[in-house]
Order: structure tokens, then C-alpha cells, then sequence
């Protein structure tokens, strides 16, 4: 596997495989590569004749109270990872090779609505730095399709907004959730959770589960289940920060009437911040 740090160098290539009909598929990373990374890869090699996964690490995207310098780098073993795998290209760039000297200068993507809710409300700014670095990922690379994980489901559903938006000809794949055998979502932010918080941490999405299953056994009372999740997720040592019962594409508030759900929450466990999602059809 190729290892390119510079953009016009990863033009020149992709040009070739561009020329030879080749499709072109692209799984935007911050590195420290887990299962949940590699389910993205192996989709992305079924699916395209020539893959390319990007490493780099945004400091657009990291709030004022989040320490892009904690964020886990773990290049050689990704690029094993990545290697193994029989992904074709890794493109990790360095900061000024992305947004020059000072990326607090650099022209941004605001996609509205969507950004401004959930994370959105607790991370200013966050949404705007994916926005950014993934449109400037797109220019570089012009992949045929791109994939995401779906533990990330707001950021899937902003991309897919920011693709139709600015008319990129892109698809966007979401991959399903990868979890651990206890049900937690894998997430580089599991490995900085103790001993201690590890065993309560599966809790997130069992209480997901136990609203989805009131919902599907129809209970469409959305607000008291909100606030009863809530509440679960308190009661079990997690410091809520919201609960939310969504319309899955829009991701306002759901009614009863409303057939295609997302349950979301995000708490916080001693020093991480985990997310989660479970997706439900009403018949
Ligand atoms: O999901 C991530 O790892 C990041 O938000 C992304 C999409 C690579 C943009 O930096």
C-alpha cells in the first residue's frame, strides 16, 4: 500500500486510475484504525476497484475545550492495519498541507439546520470542521463513493446534506454500527474509559434498546420516554447530555405519526464522551 502525504502527488496518481476507468472509493479517518474503521474498508474494496483511506487528524473540528493533542495517533499500526486489509492508498496529509499555515483562516462549510442540533448544540463548531475537511477531501480525492459510520449518524446524514447541497458526484455509504460482544458501539474514545466505566458503558445502548422496544411495542408517548431515558442513563453513572427520539432523516423531534425513528443520546463518562443510535421502522 502507497503512503502519500502531498496533494498534487495524490492527484497525479488518482488521475491514472481515473483514466483507466477505475472507481474510486474513499473512507475519511482520524486514524487510530478500530473494527468499526475496518467494516468501512472492507465495504469500500467490495465495492470500488481502487480504495484510498485518508488519515488526519482535523483541528477545525476540535472545540476550544477538546485537546486535539490527546487524540490517539497510532500511524504505523494503521497503516498495517490498512495494508492487511488490501486497502490501496493511504493519504494522511500533514496540517499546512491541508488548510496551510493557519487553518482559523481557512473558508469554511456551514451545512444548516442539521448542524445546529444535538452534537451541534454541545460542540460549536464541530460540524462546521467536518464539513470543511471532508468537502476539501472530496475536491482532492473526487471519489465515486465515500463511506461512514453510522455510530456517527448526524454527522452521515450532515454529509449526505453537504453532498446534495454542493452537487458533489458522490455516493455516500453509511456502514452499519460495530459493537463489542457487550453491545457497546466500538469507538477510539472506548480506550479512554476505565476499568470501571468499560463495565458500565454497554449500558448506552441497552437503554437504547429498552426504549425501541417500548416504541415497537407501541408506546408513541416520545417526550415521558425521552425523559425516562434520560433519567435510566443518570441513574447508571453517565452524565446525559441529550436523549432524543428523532425523525431519522430530518433528526427534529419525532411525532407519532412519523413511520422511520432514531433514538440518539450522548453522555459522558468520567473523561469521554461516547454517542450512540438505534434506527427503528414502524410498520
Ligand atoms: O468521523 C471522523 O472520523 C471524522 O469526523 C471525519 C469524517 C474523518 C472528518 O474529520
Amino acid at each position: 500500500m502507497q503512503t502519500i502525504t502531498s496533494i498534487s502527488q495524490l492527484r497525479k496518481l488518482l488521475d491514472n486510475h481515473r483514466m483507466a476507468e477505475q472507481s474510486i472509493g474513499v473512507i475519511p479517518t482520524m486514524g487510530n484504525l478500530h473494527a468499526g474503521h475496518m467494516m468501512l474498508v472492507k465495504a469500500a474494496i467490495q465495492s470500488c476497484s481502487f480504495v484510498i483511506s485518508t488519515i488526519f487528524v482535523n483541528p477545525l473540528q476540535f472545540g476550544p475545550n477538546e485537546d486535539i493533542t490527546a487524540y490517539p495517533r497510532t500511524l504505523n499500526e494503521d497503516k498495517k492495519k490498512l495494508d492487511i486489509a488490501g486497502c490501496n492508498c493511504l493519504f494522511a496529509p500533514s496540517v499546512e498541507e491541508i488548510y496551510g499555515f493557519d487553518p482559523s483562516k481557512s473558508t469554511v462549510i456551514q451545512v444548516p439546520g442539521i448542524s445546529e442540533l444535538h452534537c451541534g448544540k454541545s460542540r460549536p463548531g464541530h460540524f462546521e470542521g467536518v464539513a470543511t475537511v471532508v468537502s476539501k477531501l472530496f475536491n482532492i480525492i473526487r471519489p465515486d463513493r465515500a463511506f461512514f459510520g453510522l455510530k456517527d449518524y448526524q454527522q452521515y446524514l450532515l454529509i449526505k446534506q453537504l453532498v446534495k447541497d454542493l452537487v458533489f458526484e458522490i455516493e455516500i455509504i453509511g456502514i452499519e454500527i460495530e459493537r463489542e460482544s457487550d453491545g457497546l458501539a466500538v469507538s477510539s474514545r472506548n480506550a479512554y474509559l476505565t476499568a470501571e466505566e468499560r463495565e458500565i458503558a454497554p449500558f448506552l445502548y441497552a437503554c437504547l434498546n429498552d426504549v425501541a422496544t417500548a416504541i415497537l411495542n407501541n408506546d408513541r408517548d416520545y417526550r415521558r420516554l425521552e425523559k425516562e431515558g434520560l433519567q435510566k442513563l443518570q441513574e447508571a453513572g453517565f452524565h446525559p447530555d441529550y436523549f432524543s427520539i428523532c425523525h431519522a432523516e430530518t433528526l427534529q423531534s419525532a411525532n407519532a405519526k412519523d413511520d422511520s425513528i432514531v433514538l440518539l443520546a450522548a453522555v459522558t463518562l468520567g473523561s469521554c464522551r461516547l454517542i450512540d443510535n438505534l434506527r427503528i421502522k414502524i410498520a
